[in-house]
């Protein structure tokens, strides 16, 4: 049996950790996350342990990254679960602060990214992407690791965290790490607990709809005749709405209507009242 993972909960700790590791030589990733840890979590720690020689795991329910509307309360929290889950990957250390150690007293400060914060989850989520920004910031420079890792699922959160990390010269090399799925397609996430089985049986027709657009772009279909007909599709196999489903460009996000360009299909629509968010990549 592996040894327990030692958790930290203060900033001083986590950086005390870290520069004895340093002292070492040793080099060091941060796989933030806000736990309910799934094997695409895990898959972060096994990429962030074949780049460098130590993994760290943030486990932190940011609350500023949820609307008033939004799932803060019921989002599932499971520290040992998750603790167990990361020992058995190979991480070194789990950071899992309170929100005191994160927001003190007179918290006042906001990262808010534009461009492509902009549009699809931006447009109807706002602020979740300053709030994610913001936690990412804090945990960069908390850590201060050589690379941090996040999931491919949330294409339009890694352009964000790309975007400011330029931008503000935080030296952490960002790497992004491909998508894991169940095996009727459905993308891991740690809100498909939320779906009765009747809904978990409906998801999977997310990535079948980005799919079928990947397939009429190939055939030289345009993005404005297919995303709507992807849209009345997912209604149809039972979606209850569909925030948006667009094809950008893979880079840029900007809106892209030919396949021309490698470019990326995002979809977030919603199945009672839980909202499942997707992506695909295609190239020309
Ligand atoms: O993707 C997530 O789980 C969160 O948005 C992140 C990056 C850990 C910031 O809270």
């Amino acid at each position: 049996m592996s040894a327990p993972l030692p958790v930290v909960r203060g900033v001083a700790e986590l950086r005390a950790q870290v520069s004895a590791w340093r002292k070492e030589g040793l080099t060091v990733a941060l796989v933030p996350t806000m736990g309910a840890l799934h094997a695409g979590h895990l898959s972060l720690v096994k990429r962030g342990l074949e780049l460098v020689d130590r993994v760290v795991a943030s486990v932190f329910v940011n609350p500023t990254q949820f609307g008033p509307n939004e799932d803060f309360a019921r989002y599932p929290r499971q520290e040992e679960q998750d603790a167990a889950a990361l020992t058995g990957a190979g991480c070194h250390l789990l950071f899992a602060p309170t929100v005191d150690e994160m927001y003190p007293q007179g918290f006042a400060t906001a990262v808010s990214v534009g461009g492509v914060s902009e549009g699809l989850c931006g447009a109807v989520r706002p602020g979740h992407f300053a709030g994610v920004a913001t936690v990412v910031t804090k945990l960069l420079l908390q850590c201060l690791p050589d690379v941090a890792l996040f999931g491919e699922k949330d294409y339009q959160q890694l352009a964000v965290i790309r975007r400011f990390a330029r931008d503000l010269d935080i030296p952490v090399r960002i790497e992004g790490v491909a998508t894991m799925r169940e095996e009727d397609g459905l993308a891991m996430s740690s809100r498909n607990a939320y779906m009765t089985p009747e809904q978990r049986a409906i998801a999977p027709w997310l990535v079948r709809g980005l799919s079928g657009i990947a397939d009429g772009l190939r055939a030289g279909a345009k993005a404005a005749d297919l995303c709507p007909m992807a849209a009345s599709g997912l209604l149809k196999a039972g979606f209850d709405s569909v925030d948006y489903i667009e094809v950008r460009d893979a880079a840029s996000l900007a809106p892209a209507e030919t396949l021309d360009r490698p470019l990326r299909i995002l979809a977030a629509a919603r199945l009672g009242k839980t909202r499942l968010i997707d992506n695909i990549g295609v190239e020309p």
